[in-house]
């Protein structure tokens, strides 16, 4: 709030004296002349009383303003100062690093994140000591010589980089009566690695969704060309061709109908199942339809299952879980060896929630090395490519199911020996109905 300046003004003091001086003088000197009388005394005294009363109460009103203005004044500063402290606390506690520089770039100010990351001696330094980076050099010189608003993206840190987001402020505070300095720049650096990481997850993704997709159709172009031309008349090419055609074509629709079914689970990832199941039902329909793939490779599944109590799910996504993991175990498992699913799972009564049923699907078979037990969910990550092309694997099965799971908040583990056994573990929470809509 400004203040507005209360003095005493000389004039109005003159002009008192001025109004002032005429009657009194003339009042002395009748009471010396004694030609003065009582009554006379009584209205040259209010005639000369009246406009100092009045004079001394203007003076008493502007000193009282004044009082007023000068203990706000006061309780202003004190504000100041409040908000000061708070907006340095605030600065401090930031995650995200804050330096404050001056016109020659030297580190004014810098809150913790700051110092944690450049270090704790940085005052007074060159910025370009602390960072130094052709992109973040050539920002400043456009701030400096625009005035205007600068933001660039580099790497920063070793041996793991972060990525940086950073804004460049510049700030002309050459009339302030606080600095001595003339510009200022507020320099903040955002961590955006998360964000550069699921950009680049989401690039590799369509890169690896279109290099999919392109091998069976080129395939299917290249056999149609060939009908067309050299095997036109080839009566045996025909049903090979078309054969090999019917099964690259089949790869596609099943890698578009894994990348669809991809997409939904993501767009419904926080809506909480609701489907009360009976997941041994469930479990044991699922081995019903992938049995005669199991016999064809003379494997035998084997289901444990306690009695147990329904759980809450989605019914669909489950059952897709299960004809995934079961699938592998049939796919990857070798010929002649059995498979195993058990389940295990809580007799609590229905209304207690939040304990988990466990099942697991173990097999016999090549197994999986160690190296690859991290990745196996990836999109598209499979541990022999040819192999899982050749079985009519897209490599979207286990991420389709660890998306299901994080949407059930279960948990999923890989346990593998090569050239022994392979055990998948899933767990899930039992939980409650959900509350009946109001
Ligand atoms: N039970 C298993 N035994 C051995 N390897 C497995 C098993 N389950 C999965 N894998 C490996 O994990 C990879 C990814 O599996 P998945 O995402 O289901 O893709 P797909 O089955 O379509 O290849 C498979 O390609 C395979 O290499
Ligand atoms: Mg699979």
């Amino acid at each position: 709030m400004p203040h507005k300046k209360i003095q005493f003004n000389f004039q109005e003091l003159m002009n008192l004296i001025f109004i002032l001086s005429p009657p009194v003088t003339f009042m002395i000197y009748l009471h010396v002349q004694h030609t003065i009388n009582t009554l006379e005394l009584i209205v040259f005294f209010i005639v000369t009383a009246l406009p100092v009363i009045m004079t001394v109460q203007h003076f008493q009103r502007k000193l009282a303003l004044l009082d007023r203005e000068t203990t706000l004044q006061i309780h202003d500063n004190r504000a100041t100062k409040k908000n000061q402290i708070l907006l340095m606390n605030i600065m401090e506690k930031l995650s995200d690093p804050i330096l404050i520089l001056d016109s020659a770039d030297r580190i004014l100010m810098a809150n913790k994140s700051a110092h944690s990351l450049l270090g704790q001696q940085i005052l007074k330094q060159n910025i370009s000591v602390f960072i130094r980076n052709s992109i973040l050099d050539d920002a400043m010189k456009h701030a400096h010589e625009t005035g205007e608003l600068v933001s660039c993206e580099f790497e920063l840190g070793k041996p793991n980089p972060k990525h940086y987001l950073t804004r460049i402020h510049l700030f002309d505070l050459a009339d302030s009566q606080i600095t001595d300095s003339s510009q200022y720049i507020f320099l903040a650096l955002y961590d955006i690695s998360a964000l550069k990481q699921t950009d680049k997850m989401r690039a590799d993704f369509v890169a690896n969704a279109s290099h999919e997709l392109r091998t069976p159709l080129a395939s299917i172009i290249g056999f149609i060309e060939t009908l067309q031309g050299p095997a036109r008349n080839d009566d045996q090419a025909h049903d090979r061709f078309l054969s090999i055609m019917h099964d690259e074509s089949s790869r596609m629709s099943r890698l578009i109908e894994d990348l669809l079914s991809l997409s939904r689970i993501e767009r419904d990832q926080h809506i909480p199942p609701s489907d009360r199941i009976n997941l041994s039902h469930l479990i044991k329909s699922v081995i019903d339809v992938l049995e005669p793939q199991a016999e064809s490779k003379n494997m035998a599944i084997h289901f444990t299952s306690e009695n147990m109590n329904n759980i809450t799910g989605d019914h669909d996504q489950l059952t897709q879980v299960f004809q995934n993991l079961i699938e592998n175990a049939i796919k990857y498992g070798d010929e002649n060896t059995d498979i195993e699913v058990t389940f295990e799972a809580s007799m609590l009564p229905d209304h207690i929630a939040a304990k988990d049923v466990t099942v697991t699907i173990t097999n016999e078979g090549p197994g999986i090395a160690p190296e690859h037990l991290p990745r196996l969910m990836e999109r598209f990550y499979r541990v022999d490519s040819a192999r899982s092309r050749s079985l009519g694997g897209t490599g979207l099965g286990l991420a389709i199911v660890k998306h299901i799971i994080k949407r059930h908040k279960g948990r999923i583990f890989f346990k593998s020996e090569l050239n022994s056994t392979t055990k998948v573990t899933l767990s899930l929470p039992i939980g409650t109905s959900p509350p009946p809509l109001s």
